[in-house]
């Protein structure tokens, strides 16, 4: 690492560190975060809009059987793409869910959705090779891009696409480097779907030009109005994502999953088998519970609930005077323009936790695109917290 370096990185030490950590930005929500944590534990009540997260507990039976397993069996290593059991049960999840045949073959159970994710970079990606994706969205898919030595190319995207890609906007940015598309439906942070049309054009495009399209399913289960279908439904030839964390409401137990074309899943074994071996055991075996019929009625409740929370925050949102020109249809987000109070969203942030007391997250955690005028609000909570949160902002506003 030269000076120059070490400067841009504010480290003048000798010791060494890798250049590629120049291209990865902290999560700044997490700063946040941990910032209205120190508040809380000096006594200080924070309203924490930051986190990106359900706030209902896991499902009963998942944890009944997360005891049970540790009660009866030690907990050892597993197959590097996960228990027979879990990724049949998630093959039958797609074909109950979705009606669609997908092979547990192609499946592949990872630590978090992260997991899957950053493993989808490391099959893909040779040095400079670039991926596309919108400008805002989930702030650690660049960096997944860039850990791998890749390149993203973050398109603008607004209103006027849903935040979403197009396959228009696709072929304009598509380069002799680019090698995948990845997008995320509903989206991290503007809760936006991305329609069925635009999504299969979307893959066209890319078949033609001989790339890969990921699609991040995470929130999927988590809409409100209308279902949506996997991207699966286009071909065996995509990357599509998915996670416990939020519809079963289990971030913690770090649990996701990839569904990988074929010819990419030994590829994807090797290096799940170099860089963690497994995925945790109790959180497999609990996992397996996800799909019954009673975890999905408490996750079903759970979304109408967020659904009222929606409801509740989006209103309150606009009264006040922030612009959300496209109601987000899912997720747990709400991605306000906050332009009409500032042309620093992230100092807006600070100064709101600090002198309000309420936390959210800025929207340079997102991308470049007028990220200084945007913060995300995650509502997960109950309305009486919401409404909280919304009276001290009102007066932080002097409202
Ligand atoms: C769009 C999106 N993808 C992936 C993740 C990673 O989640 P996990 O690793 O918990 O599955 C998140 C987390 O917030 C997200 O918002």
């Amino acid at each position: 690492m030269n000076m120059e370096h070490a400067k841009a990185l504010g480290n003048e030490s000798k010791l060494k560190k890798a250049s590629r950590l120049g291209h990865i930005e902290p999560f700044y929500v997490m700063g946040i975060i941990t910032r209205a944590m120190e508040l809380q534990a000096a006594g200080v009540d924070i309203v924490n809009l930051a986190v990106g997260e359900p706030d209902f507990a896991t499902p009963q039976l998942i944890v009944d059987e997360a005891v049970r397993s540790l009660r009866a069996d030690s907990m050892r290593y597993l197959p590097s793409l996960g228990s027979d059991e879990l990724r049949s049960a998630i093959s039958q999840w797609y074909r109950d869910r979705y009606g669609l045949d997908i092979s547990k073959k192609r499946i592949a159970v990872t630590t978090g959705s992260s997991g899957a994710l950053l493993l989808t970079m490391g099959v893909l990606l040779s040095p400079g090779d670039e991926i596309l994706m919108p400008d805002p969205s989930y702030p650690c898919n660049r960096h997944f891009v860039s850990a791998m030595e890749g390149r993203s190319t973050l398109i603008p995207v607004g209103p006027d696409t849903d935040y979403q890609l197009t396959a228009e906007l696709v072929e304009r940015y598509w380069t002799e480097r680019t090698v995948g598309v990845m997008v995320a439906s509903p989206s991290n942070p503007t809760g936006t779907l991305i329609k069925k049309d635009v999504l299969r054009d979307i893959h066209r495009v890319v078949q033609a030009n001989q790339g890969v399209l990921i699609v991040d399913e995470i929130y999927h289960g988590l809409t409100y109005g209308e279902e949506i279908s996997s991207a699966l439904e286009f071909g065996d030839d995509l990357f599509v994502i998915n996670s416990f964390s939020k519809y079963f409401a289990m971030t913690g137990w770090r649990l996701g999953w990839a569904v990988l074309p074929e010819e990419y899943v030994d590829d994807f074994e090797k290096l799940a088998q170099n860089l963690y071996i497994s995925s945790p055991d109790v959180a497999q075996r609990a996992a397996v519970a996800a799909f019954h019929p009673e975890t999905i009625k408490a996750c079903e409740e759970y979304r109408s609930r967020y659904q009222e929370q929606r409801d509740f925050l989006l209103a309150e949102l606009k009264d006040i005077g922030f612009t959300i020109p496209i109601d987000p249809m899912g997720a747990i987000y709400i991605y306000a323009d906050c332009s009409k109070f500032t042309k620093d969203s992230f100092g807006f942030c600070q100064d709101l936790l600090e002198n309000a007391g309420v936390a959210v997250a800025p929207g340079l955690d997102f991308g470049v695109n007028r990220a200084s005028e945007h913060i995300r609000f995650s509502y997960p909570k109950p309305i009486a917290v919401l409404a909280e949160g919304v009276r001290r902002i009102k007066v932080h506003l002097g409202g």
